[in-house]
């Protein structure tokens, strides 16, 4: 048994909630803090019902330095996973000031309680929107940022650069994965992405028009450059990436890198088009889904997808779920959240 604390910002969100899971599974010890902005308190008692543990929750905006301060004081961690951010790239591109205050203010106040309480191990939430439009395909780590498609994305870059800084500042170990595209869901259905209001991302609004939530899903371009016309995207499944942080901690934990902060991306190393999702969808649940083609959705870029070579020798890790599986754990998740 691994004896060791983590503590998770953004452990109730979506790929908090499944990491928190995999990490109680491996032996750690988790506790979360998060504002429930974009979450709800449901998916704490969920995460104990699937582990039958019970955690350790602060309900703390972790852009208020002196709350995290006051609640933590007496705690230690080995390791702090930070997910918590905002996500939307729409609402990003309207109040940018907002997602600049939100991310990497909570940023940098955990960066200042890891070195007050001198945590020596981070593992950030990254994001394949950091090489924006690629030159080349698939992107390696080594791939430079392009300019950013939105304030979001722009989040990701500036967050990237500070820890890099922080890291080789302070001697700290700190660990950004890239995530590509997460989908799926947790097989008992307990846990799922639930966005609030109308989803932005392709499976959930998939899932709440096979439910007929929605009337009709609108597919944003077919006049790319791709096999079929419309975007590619590397799909992971959410479990798959939740055993990438695991990983990941161990490898922070155990540490034998002479780099003070190593990037990994997340993906499958395939790439899917929105049609071939849909298709999946489709076939593997035999439902239908009505959708129609309409105009691109600005900042979409045609294709992008991973070259998860580094992370699968690095971290000792590699995704095992299909695409067949990230459509029907969405679906066993939207069903059981609409009985
Ligand atoms: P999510 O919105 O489901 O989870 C984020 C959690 O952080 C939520 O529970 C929210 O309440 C919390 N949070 C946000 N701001 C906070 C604050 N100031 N104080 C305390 N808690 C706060 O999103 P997710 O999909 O689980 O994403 C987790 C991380 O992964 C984010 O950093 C996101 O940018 C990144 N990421 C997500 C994707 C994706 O497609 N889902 C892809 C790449 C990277
Ligand atoms: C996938 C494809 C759409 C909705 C975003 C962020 C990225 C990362 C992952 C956080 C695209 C198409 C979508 C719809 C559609 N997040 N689509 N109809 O844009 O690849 O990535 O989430 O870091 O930064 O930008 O994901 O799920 O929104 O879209 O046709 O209603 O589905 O055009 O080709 P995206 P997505």
């Amino acid at each position: 048994k691994l004896d060791k604390k983590i503590l998770v910002t953004g452990g109730l969100g979506y790929i908090g909630s499944h990491t928190c899971i995999e990490l109680i599974n491996n032996g750690f010890n988790v506790s979360i803090i998060d504002n429930l902005v974009n979450s709800d308190i449901t998916s704490l008692k969920s995460i104990e019902k699937i582990t039958g543990v019970k955690i350790t929750f602060y309900r703390v905006d972790l852009t208020d330095y002196k709350k995290i301060k006051n609640k933590l004081e007496n705690e230690n961690f080995d390791v702090v996973i930070h997910f918590a951010a905002l996500k939307s790239v729409r609402e990003s591109i309207k109040f940018p000031e907002k997602y600049m205050d939100n991310n990497i203010g909570s940023l940098k106040n955990i960066l200042k309680f890891m070195k007050y309480k001198n945590i020596k191990k981070l593992l950030f939430s990254s994001s394949c929107t950091v090489y924006g439009k690629p030159d080349s395909l698939p992107v390696t780590e080594e791939s430079i940022f392009k300019k950013p498609e939105s304030p979001y994305a722009e989040t990701k870059q500036i967050s990237e650069k500070l820890i890099d800084e922080f890291s080789n500042k302070f001697k700290q170990n700190s660990i950004s994965l890239r995530y590509f595209n997460p989908v799926g869901a947790h097989h008992s259905g307990l846990i799922g992405e639930k966005p609030k209001g109308k989803p932005e991302n392709l499976v959930p609004y998939i899932t709440e028009t096979a439910i007929g939530l929605r009337k009709s899903l609108s597919v944003f371009g077919s006049d790319y450059k791709t096999k079929d016309g419309t975007p590619v995207r590397d799909y992971i499944h959410i479990v798959d990436l939740a055993n990438a942080h695991v990983a990941a901690v161990i490898r922070l934990i155990n540490y034998k890198s002479k780099k003070y902060y190593e990037v990994f991306n997340i993906g499958t190393g395939k790439g899917h088009s929105v049609l071939e999702v849909i298709n999946a969808f489709k076939k593997v649940n035999k439902v239908d889904i009505n959708y129609k083609i309409v105009g691109r959705r600005k900042g979409d870029i045609d294709i992008i997808f991973s070259d998860n070579t580094l992370s699968r020798k690095t971290l000792n890790w590699k995704p095992k779920k299909t695409i067949e599986d990230m459509v029907e754990s969405s679906w066993r998740w939207q069903k059981n959240i609409n009985r």
